[in-house]
């Protein structure tokens, strides 16, 4: 009995020579060139063919080849009652962390204005800091992370979030405290998960609802901002620029505004890329589990879409 790997178009032979190495008595196929449906017991998906888990019998686990699972929500077809579990490790997060308080600091410091005064020799020493209050979007594994090590760095933050939490040490607010959120932040970093509530919620009416002139940090999904409000919301001022690594199409096509928009920052969806070094012993963890019928780790609940 077995895993399959399902990521079209991704060398997965790395994934697979670890599974290997952490057990060679599991079997693991690598779509398309799965022979042997019914060994498949877990699954992991990138991006799979929507549908495809019917074909898999006896189907136990469903493991998400990343930190999020809305590649797998969005198949109407997966069979309910199989446990989804997504990746959360050390290495993912630290990536995740670096990027985003690489995103801030760049900001806060206009690391950009610097690299375009360089070009014109022009040695302008006024405004060197941006004050800012960051504002989390979402303070989940990823999220509590960058505000704990700016906390360190002893930049103030703000989380905003689904649902109340508790014990936590820093503002915090939840459900309609959007307002009340914003208006203490002019850096917003969305780091929530992509569910049916939070699809298109970077838009017009949030953008306007901010600080004027904040700065926007993408690091979740393209499918959570609207594309063409970012760029009324920079031509109004609403916003005064934005950092993006995640687009609704991806790779972003070449003619898209984007790419040629001032105040915009891109890069290609890198901000946090799962390593299979560090991210497969969970996965072969919780084939191990889900064959002793023990609880998994880091699991999902397909309601809540996180
Ligand atoms: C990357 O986008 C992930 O979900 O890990």
């Amino acid at each position: 009995m077995g895993i399959a790997i399902i990521s079209p178009g991704r060398d997965v032979t790395h994934w697979k020579n670890i599974f290997q190495r952490l057990d060679d008595a599991i079997e693991v196929q690598v779509y398309p060139d799965i022979s042997n449906h019914e060994t498949v017991e877990a699954v992991l998906l990138w991006q799979h063919p929507k549908g495809i888990l019917k074909e898999f019998p006896n189907l136990k686990l469903i493991c998400s080849m990343g930190a999020g699972v809305d590649h797998i929500l969005s198949d109407q077809e997966i069979p309910d009652q199989i446990p989804i579990v997504r990746i959360v490790d050390d290495k993912l997060t630290f990536s995740m962390t670096n990027y985003t308080l690489m995103g801030i600091l760049n900001y806060h410091r206009q690391l950009v204005r610097y690299q375009e005064n360089q070009k014109q020799q022009i040695w302008d020493m006024t405004n060197p800091e941006i004050d800012i209050h960051v504002g989390m979007l979402g303070v989940g594994a990823l999220g509590g992370d960058v505000v704990e090590k700016l906390r360190l760095m002893g930049i103030p933050v703000s989380g905003y979030g689904k649902k109340p939490k508790e014990d936590l040490t820093y503002p915090y607010y939840f459900g309609d405290q959007l307002q009340d959120f914003l208006d203490q932040v002019n850096v917003i970093v969305c780091m929530l998960p992509l569910t049916k509530d939070t699809e298109n919620f970077l838009n017009i009416d949030f953008f306007k609802s901010c600080n004027k002139g904040s700065y926007l940090i993408n690091v979740a999904r393209g499918k959570h901002l609207v594309e063409e409000d970012l760029l009324l919301a920079l031509e109004k001022g609403y916003l005064s620029g934005a950092l993006l690594d995640v687009f609704r199409q991806e790779p972003l096509p070449k003619d898209h505004p984007f790419w040629r928009t001032e105040g915009i920052l891109i890069t290609p969806h890198i901000a946090s890329v799962t390593n299979p070094e560090a991210a497969a012993p969970q996965i072969i963890e919780n084939y191990h589990r889900m064959k002793n019928s023990q609880p998994l780790i880091n699991t999902i609940d397909p309601i809540l879409g996180y």
